[in-house]
């Protein structure tokens, strides 16, 4: 009787010892900088507002790539997004429920279809999914898209109609971009400075190849918008921080200097 249980309390200390050993080894496996860098992981906040960039695609160039369109191809810039951008130019990031963007809770893409009917009209003709412009289906999968990529970290997570709307009035609000004819060639600075001279802001430029790939175009026309505050929308025309696509510092796209020339389509 006394034996067994002298046997049993040695039993359950190497039990406890082997046990705490454990504990120990993955406590100091687990090393302080590991712990730090996780929480800073953790907590750092995602990225603030700075500007809106509103990216307008010259179809012609667009369908003349890798894109295939059905006709007929809008002969007018049509809207590609509308994008919160960091102070660095880079995209803020779609939300993430582990590092929230904001205490509101998005709507899902998959409530568009009723979010949007009042402007789905003005969307199809401004805002068209090139591959297929007047098959609504195909709309709202770019719109839902876009909407989970730059919209649910916007200023409007839980308002998509204030946010396609935002950059339906300012495409309504340009009439000309630039005053040059079709089937011309020109370097990205020539085309910066004319929509310059006729906005008065510079924008970002964004090229594609032809379907050769022996020719730059002129792909994307970028306008940066700014809020005085976030309960307004964008609206103040300001000059793009860069004129060619940058991430992270470096050029990245197909048009890598203002001396490139791009033929316009
Ligand atoms: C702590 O962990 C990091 C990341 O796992 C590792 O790079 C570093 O060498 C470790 N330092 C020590 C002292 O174990
Ligand atoms: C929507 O379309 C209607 C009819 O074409 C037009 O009068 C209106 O200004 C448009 N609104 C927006 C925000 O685009
Ligand atoms: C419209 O687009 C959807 C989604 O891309 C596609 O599945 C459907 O076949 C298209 N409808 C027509 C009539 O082309
Ligand atoms: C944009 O840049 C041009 C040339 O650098 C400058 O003259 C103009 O004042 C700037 N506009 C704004 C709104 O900052």
């Amino acid at each position: 009787m006394w034996s067994t249980s002298k046997y049993l309390l040695l039993a359950a200390v190497v039990v406890c010892l082997s046990s705490c050993f454990q504990l120990y080894s993955q406590l100091s496996s687990l090393n302080i900088s590991t712990l730090i860098h996780h929480q800073f992981k953790a907590r750092a906040p995602p990225p603030r507002i700075s500007f809106y960039k509103l990216s307008l695609q010259w179809p012609p160039a667009a369908c003349h790539g890798t894109l295939s369109c059905k006709p007929p191809i809008p002969s007018d810039f049509t809207i590609h997004g509308i994008w919160p951008q960091d102070s660095n130019d880079e995209p803020i990031p779609p939300y993430n429920k582990n590092n929230p963007c904001t205490p509101k809770t998005p709507t899902p893409p998959t409530d568009l279809p009723i979010k949007l009917r009042p402007i789905e009209g003005n969307l199809t003709s401004k805002w068209p999914n090139l591959i297929d412009g007047l098959n609504l289906t195909a709309n709202y999968q770019f719109w839902e898209y876009e909407w989970k990529t730059h919209g649910t970290c916007s200023d409007y997570p839980d308002d998509p109609l204030t946010y396609f709307d935002s950059a339906l009035k300012l495409r309504l609000g340009i009439k000309t971009i630039v005053r040059f004819g079709r089937q011309t060639s020109w370097t990205v600075q020539q085309v910066a400075d004319e929509v310059f001279d006729v906005l008065k802001a510079y924008p970002q430029i964004a090229c594609n190849l032809n379907p050769s790939r022996t020719q730059k175009q002129l792909w994307e026309v970028r306008l940066c918008y700014d809020r005085p505050n976030p309960r307004q929308l964008p609206h103040i025309l300001i000059n793009c921080t860069n004129k060619l696509r940058v991430s992270k510092g470096k050029i990245i796209g197909i048009c890598k200097s203002l001396s490139d020339t791009i033929f316009f389509p």
